[in-house]
């Protein structure tokens, strides 16, 4: 460590360069102008970057804002000089087409920042679900020492003594709309009412996800993922990333030291057993690539597939963020993990410098209503499998939310209880499916599997959260409520239908989905992984050949510079959605 400590500081190159005395001062003279000294900047301080995420269009993130100036003290107190900058938006509810465009573009924008600029150490503001793996994957391609803190979610929710959480809301209280059973002016007033407070989305949806697995990645302060927006407690942990990143700098402790594939290996289990979200494997898998470290949808069904759901927030559940944290969080579930000696890897390090074993052995469960002990968990195999065919090389499908109902539809051989089959339905995108989905003439039947296409990362730019489709409303009022959806597009983290999505490679890039017709009969086969629509080798390639000569699967024009430049260049879902040229420069800061 003692070596560590002397060696002369990226900032340095910048702000106290005699070798080259003219950019120096030219350096330097510029962040003076508003009051930083001279002392500050050349007398060896690590000088920390805070990357701000939060921002008026981002009030999932935007309490960051007040969090930064806890920050700031905590850098100074350790002897540091903070620099705060601002991250390109991502707005999970407001940005259209879809935030995810804007995740590989933040990306970016951090990458060049972190590299460019004289910093020796970045806080990760995260929070909203893409700014979480944006912020991870630039840190991951830089390597300076990076630390992350959650904004927190929002308080829970309430509407007449019932918890309301995000998202879960909207889809619950949109069938009650469509039943009649409310009208639009409640309909809205119930879904405002799970979002009373700052901070993110209170349910176990992408953010609550992401934000767990970033400390589960070893990258948050033990315990910093759960903690509401508005608590004292986040403040005091803003405060303790601050102080910490400094260390970090002096300990020369990089993001290549933590998120290792060990790393990757916790936090696939720690997303089994908090539910999380399907959008996880994307984001992780983008994270690991970026870093180097091998990883894959395979990984995901061979680490996570058996390990139980313990966590029981909505929407797989019943409470909500504030319930999560005073339960214990993210600590609490791995301390429950490990004493059923399920966390694979308890010696991987984490930013405070300790083991995550370290960190949670000991972690009290207080609740085991909210955090369900491993021995009576709220479901078996709460992990996703990685199913294949000529539908796609890779799609994932969370196995434990199919109900029984839905299996005794779907049952094409008694003997054999894993596997469907149905008739496909496609839609060519989310705007056919809303514009055709209630006509009866469609024939779409409880023994239908819907099918979305042209909704992946080249379709429809970035990838739609649109695979979770309803079924008719003349389903509906007989009573079915779900029906099994394919698609090559991703679902809300908030939602919790049994749907095979990420399908890679999509329809865009003339993937399987491309070929299947409406009438086809489709085969799911959860035992052997696979999925395949029930047509001969021969009849696939003449539709692929048909396909081919037609130019290829049709998708809609781009309506932004950047949607043209990612369609260009962006990988498949499955591949975690990285600009593929991105991929090569790994650990790029000098020192
Ligand atoms: Fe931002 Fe859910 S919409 S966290
Ligand atoms: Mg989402």
């Amino acid at each position: 460590m003692s070596e560590k400590k002397t060696r002369t500081l990226r900032s340095q190159e910048w702000f106290d360069n005699p070798d080259n005395p003219g950019m120096t001062a030219l350096y330097l003279e510029r962040y003076l102008n508003y009051g930083l000294t001279s002392h500050e900047l050349r007398s060896g301080k690590p000088i920390i970057g805070i990357a701000q995420t939060g921002s008026d269009l981002s009030p999932c993130n935007r309490h960051h804002l007040e969090l930064a100036k806890r920050v700031r003290d905590g850098i100074a107190a350790a002897g540091g000089v903070a620099l705060e900058f601002p991250v390109h938006p991502i707005q999970e509810t407001g940005k259209r087409p879809t935030a995810a465009l804007d995740r590989n573009l933040a990306y970016l924008g951090l990458v060049e920042v972190l590299y460019g600029y004289p910093l020796d150490g970045v806080v990760l503001t995260v929070g909203c679900d893409k700014t979480t793996p944006a912020m991870l994957m630039g840190a991951a391609t830089v390597n300076i020492p990076a630390i992350a803190l959650s904004v927190g979610p929002m308080l829970n929710g309430w509407h007449r003594g019932e918890r309301t959480g995000s998202g879960t809301i909207v889809w619950k209280s949109r069938e009650r709309l469509a039943a009649g059973e409310i009208d639009y002016e409640e309909f809205i007033d119930i879904v405002a009412s799970s979002a009373p407070s700052v901070g993110y989305c209170n349910t176990m949806g992408t953010a609550t996800t992401m934000n767990s697995l970033a400390e589960a990645l070893g990258m948050e302060l033990p315990g910093g993922a759960a903690i509401p927006a508005p608590y004292r407690e986040r403040g005091q942990i803003a405060y303790e990333t601050g102080r910490r990143i400094v260390e970090m700098v002096q300990e020369n402790l990089r993001p290549s030291d933590i998120m290792t594939r060990e790393a990757f290996e916790n936090a696939i289990v720690v997303n089994s057993a908090i539910g999380g979200s399907t959008n996880a494997p994307i984001h992780l898998n983008a994270i690991a690539r970026h870093l180097g470290v091998k990883l894959d949808n395979d990984d995901w069904q061979a680490v996570g597939h058996e390990i139980p759901l313990l966590v029981n927030l909505q929407p797989a559940g019943e409470y909500l963020g504030e319930d999560y944290h005073h339960a214990g969080g993210v600590p609490a579930v791995v301390n429950e993990l490990m004493m059923a000696g399920k966390l694979p890897h308890p010696g991987a390090l984490t930013v405070n410098g300790k083991t995550i074993g370290e960190n949670c052995r000991n972690a009290e469960n207080l609740d085991t209503k909210v955090i369900r002990p491993f021995a009576d968990p709220l479901k078996e195999k709460a992990g996703f499998i990685n199913l294949k065919g000529n539908l796609f090389d890779s799609a994932i499908m969370k196995t434990s939310v199919i109900s029984p109902e839905f299996r005794d539809r779907y049952l094409s051989n008694p003997e054999d209880p894993d596997a469907f089959e149905g008739t496909a339905h496609v839609f060519d995108g989310p705007e056919e499916y809303h514009a055709k989905i209630d006509d009866p003439a469609l024939g779409i039947d409880e023994n239908s599997i819907l099918i979305m296409r042209g909704s992946g990362p080249i379709g429809y730019p970035g990838g739609a959260e649109v695979v979770n489709m309803q079924p008719p409303a003349h389903l509906i009022k007989k009573g079915v409520h779900a029906l099994p959806c394919v698609g090559d597009g991703r679902q809300s983290g908030t939602s919790g239908s049994p749907s095979i999505l990420n399908a890679s490679p999509e329809a865009a890039a003339n993937g399987g989905l491309a070929l299947v017709k409406t009438g086809d009969r489709i085969r799911i086969d959860l035992k052997k992984g696979a999925a395949n629509i029930l047509i001969s080798d021969e009849e696939l390639a003449q539709r692929r050949a048909e396909l081919m000569a037609a130019g290829g699967y049709q998708y809609p024009a781009h309506q932004t510079p950047w949607q043209e430049i990612q369609r260009g260049m962006i990988d498949q879902l499955s591949e975690g959605m990285v600009l593929k040229p991105a991929v090569k420069y790994q650990r790029i800061a000098q020192n």
